[in-house]
């Protein structure tokens, strides 16, 4: 299943990277205010549908641009182009998410980064790999030395209080915060070791699933801003290695209500 899911991902990596060549000629539209769609989430996104039900024809989908469809004990999360306001202005980040849940419970993950040719992966158990390079997330133990990735709560305006209160006790407390533009890749960055930890509010299903799975199997923590499941309901996502993840819960929370 998981050679599946990478050949769908190279297949979308493709559509991508072609159209990454022609920004200027791209028919853009609006979802909402800060958020676009393009024709080639749409295109990556059916390839990528068409490739896992040509092999699983009774999966069921969960995918950004078409929604749910089917009803199975198997589903495919996907994400076609997740940072298409990235891609939009030739940003060079952004991946395609797709992993596949069995009752619900996590179990194989693509994230693609078609620019860099980045293969994360990950099964249940099996570990997260790069390419074929097995990943391990960062030993680094203390916060103030770590680098955070985030993301800003641009379509629940009403958070952005909340959300800027525990930015500001971060940059004094960490090395520093980025906002990459891509959830997912930011999840398969703290698997890599890259970012020491992660944390947003308001994420889709679609951006979460995939790097979740891989900060796991990386040997990372994932949950929600208490550090409990749920936050593939609520959307809001802390993620990191165990010693960051814990920190970074212990400054959120006294911000909650
Ligand atoms: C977005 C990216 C971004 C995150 C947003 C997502 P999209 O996904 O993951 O980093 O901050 O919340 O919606 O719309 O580019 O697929
Ligand atoms: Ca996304
Ligand atoms: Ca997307």
């Amino acid at each position: 299943m998981l050679n599946t899911a990478v050949k769908a991902a190279r297949r979308a990596g493709g559509i991508i990277n072609r159209a990454s060549r022609n920004l200027d000629i791209l028919t853009v539209e609006h979802k909402a205010a800060n958020d676009f769609v393009s024709e080639v989430d749409r295109e990556a996104e059916s390839a990528i549908i068409d490739m896992l039900l040509r092999a699983y024809p009774k999966h069921s989908i969960l995918a950004e641009e078409s929604g749910a469809a089917g009803d199975s004990e198997y589903q495919w999360i996907i994400d076609p182009l997740d940072g298409t306001t990235n891609f939009l202005h030739g940003f060079p980040q952004y991946a395609v998410s797709i992993a596949l849940a069995h009752h619900g419970v996590l179990t194989h993950a693509v994230v693609f980064d078609p620019g860099r040719n980045d293969l994360f992966t990950a099964s249940r158990g099996a570990g997260a790999y790069l390419n074929d390079q097995r990943l391990r997330v960062s030993k680094r133990i203390r916060l103030q030395e770590s680098l955070i990735g985030t993301g800003f709560p641009f379509r629940e305006l009403a958070q952005v209080d909340r959300y800027l209160a525990i930015f500001r006790e971060l940059l004094g407390k960490t090395a520093g915060m980025r906002r990459p533009g891509s959830a997912a890749l930011d999840l398969a960055y703290v698997a890599a070791g890259r970012l020491d930890g992660f944390w947003e509010f308001g994420l889709a299903p679609w951006d979460m699933a995939a790097g979740a799975l891989l900060t796991t199997e990386a040997g990372g923590l994932v949950g929600d801003l208490r550090g409990d499941e749920g936050y593939m309901e609520s959307g809001n996502m802390v993620a990191g290695s165990p010693k960051i993840f814990a920190q970074l819960l212990r400054i959120i929370e006294p911000h909650l209500d």
